[in-house]
């Protein structure tokens, strides 16, 4: 697979790392599709998200988010602790030519600031860099999430960019390149942009060290 292929795989597969399992949004049960309604309810997640809190019916928002994870363009995950409980999602969208946008929600309290998220992100960046063959993640968050810059951080990713948006709120751009994730992994995989070849089939393993 290359990085110019990446809309073949659908659904994607099941990821693991550390603690968590990442399954495929079509997994997920109906148990699953509660909480994740929930998580979306929740002012101060859709706050740290800079959403509005969903107002949709558990049936429209499970179609709607349905649809959407079948886009080429995505590949979207429940994240599962280690007692197989849905604990949020995580995501790469906008996926075009070797580059993605990383999205995550840890949806339940309990779990935050415990190593969950960045599991979830390794599992995922894995999967990325290693299967899809990407050159580079990026995300925004906010720069009053200080929490969620952290755990950014740690599993590798570099502030690029701070700017005030529309509303006075501090965006911040972060990026992790192909290089990097491969040099925290500890199995550095000179990058071929023309055949940008998976390294290791395997999401699972050690963790990256950051
Ligand atoms: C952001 C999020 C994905 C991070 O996942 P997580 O499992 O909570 O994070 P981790 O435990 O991997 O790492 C968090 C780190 O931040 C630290 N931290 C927590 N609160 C902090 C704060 N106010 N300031 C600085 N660091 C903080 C933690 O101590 C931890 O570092 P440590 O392991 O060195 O102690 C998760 O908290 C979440 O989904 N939150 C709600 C929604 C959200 O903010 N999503 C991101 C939108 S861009």
């Amino acid at each position: 697979m290359t990085a110019t292929s990446v809309g073949i795989a659908h659904p994607p597969p099941r990821l693991t790392w550390g603690r968590v399992e990442l399954r495929p949004l079509t997994a997920l049960d109906r148990h699953a599709w509660r909480r994740l309604h929930a998580h979306f309810r929740d002012p101060e997640i859709a706050h740290l998200n800079g959403t509005p809190p969903s107002r949709l019916p558990l049936w429209l928002l499970r179609r709607m988010l349905r649809a959407d994870a079948a886009r080429h363009d995505r590949r979207t995950f429940g994240i599962f602790d280690e007692q197989a409980a849905y604990i949020g999602t995580v995501e790469l969208y906008d996926l075009r030519g070797s580059e993605a946008t990383l999205g995550i929600i840890i949806g339940e309290r309990s779990h935050w600031s415990r190593g969950y998220g960045g599991d979830a992100m390794r599992a995922l960046l894995a999967y990325a860099f290693e299967q899809l063959g990407l050159e580079r993640v990026r995300l925004h968050t906010f720069g009053d999430n200080e929490r969620a810059q952290a755990a950014f951080r740690k599993v590798g990713f570099v502030e690029r960019q701070r700017q005030t948006g529309q509303r006075g709120r501090v965006d911040v751009h972060m990026t992790l390149v192909r290089s990097a994730w491969f040099e925290r992994r500890g199995a550095p995989i000179a990058p071929d942009p023309g055949h940008a070849s998976p390294a290791s089939a395997s999401a699972g393993g050690a963790d990256a060290g950051g």
